[in-house]
């Protein structure tokens, strides 16, 4: 099965956690902006440096620096049976880049999945957040623990607090969030193609919620 999908949510909603279990049910690759902006921090990329003097201040890194990043990262084989998109596009700009970008390739979204979570449950889980070192993965301390407290279960590495997780940094991520990405909440509803989830319910609850969602509604068939 095809899937073209986006996850909405504000920072913490658990669009990586949801990410990892859907790519997986459904066989498609993750694309994370933040992931990638991490990976090359952890590299000292040129790339990587710039996007952290944003990120450090809870601010979006700029929309041509991003786009850029998607649209090579589209043209690998591996997206050519779908894809699922976290954290990219978060403003108007692009998101519709991202629609140029596919309308070009003959193709476009099948499904935008929009994370709900209020303000409070998101600052309790980012306290609680740590993440693996070397492959990012992502773990809370109480509600999704790794197996050997402090070891990533994938790699065997280090979990640390991820640079942007003080509660001042993430207040202000919460404030980007809503001035810049909200909106796209609208923009999708009018294209008929967004599926609204209660992202404080359990994690796997969540998931199977989106999967079965998706289903009824014949998405990606
Ligand atoms: P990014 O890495 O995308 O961060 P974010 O959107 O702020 O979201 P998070 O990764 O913090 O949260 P999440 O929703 O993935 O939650 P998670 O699953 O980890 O972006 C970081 C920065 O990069 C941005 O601030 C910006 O500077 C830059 N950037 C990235 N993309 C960009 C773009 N397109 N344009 C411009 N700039 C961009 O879950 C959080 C915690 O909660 C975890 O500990 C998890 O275990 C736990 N948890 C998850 N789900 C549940 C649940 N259902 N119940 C209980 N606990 C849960
Ligand atoms: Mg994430």
């Amino acid at each position: 099965m095809q899937m073209k999908i986006v996850l909405l949510g504000a920072p913490g909603a658990g669009k990586g956690t949801q990410a990892e279990n859907l790519t997986c049910m459904l066989s498609i690759p993750h694309i994370s902006t933040g992931d990638i902006f991490r990976e090359n921090i952890r590299n000292g990329t040129k790339l990587g440096l710039e996007a952290k003097s944003y990120m450090d201040k809870g601010l979006l890194v700029p929309d041509e620096l991003t786009v850029n990043i998607v649209k090579e990262r589209l043209k690998k084989d591996d997206c050519k049976n779908g894809f699922l998109l976290d954290g990219f596009p978060r403003t108007i700009s692009q998101a519709e880049s991202l629609d140029a970008v596919l309308d070009s390739i003959g193709t476009k979204l099948d499904a935008v999945i929009n994370l709900d979570v209020t303000d409070d449950v998101i600052v309790k889980r980012m306290a609680g957040r740590r993440i693996c070192q070397n492959c990012g993965k992502s773990y809370h301390v109480v509600n999704h623990p790794p197996k050997v407290e402090g070891i990533c279960d994938d790699c065997g590495s280090k979990l640390i607090l991820r640079d942007d997780d003080k509660e001042e940094t993430v207040l202000k991520r919460l404030r980007e969030y809503k001035e810049k990405t909200l909106p796209l909440i609208d923009y999708y509803e009018k294209k008929g193609i967004l599926f609204h989830f209660d992202g404080a319910k359990g994690i796997m609850e969540t998931t199977d919620e989106i999967i079965a969602k998706l289903k009824a509604a014949g998405v990606g068939i």
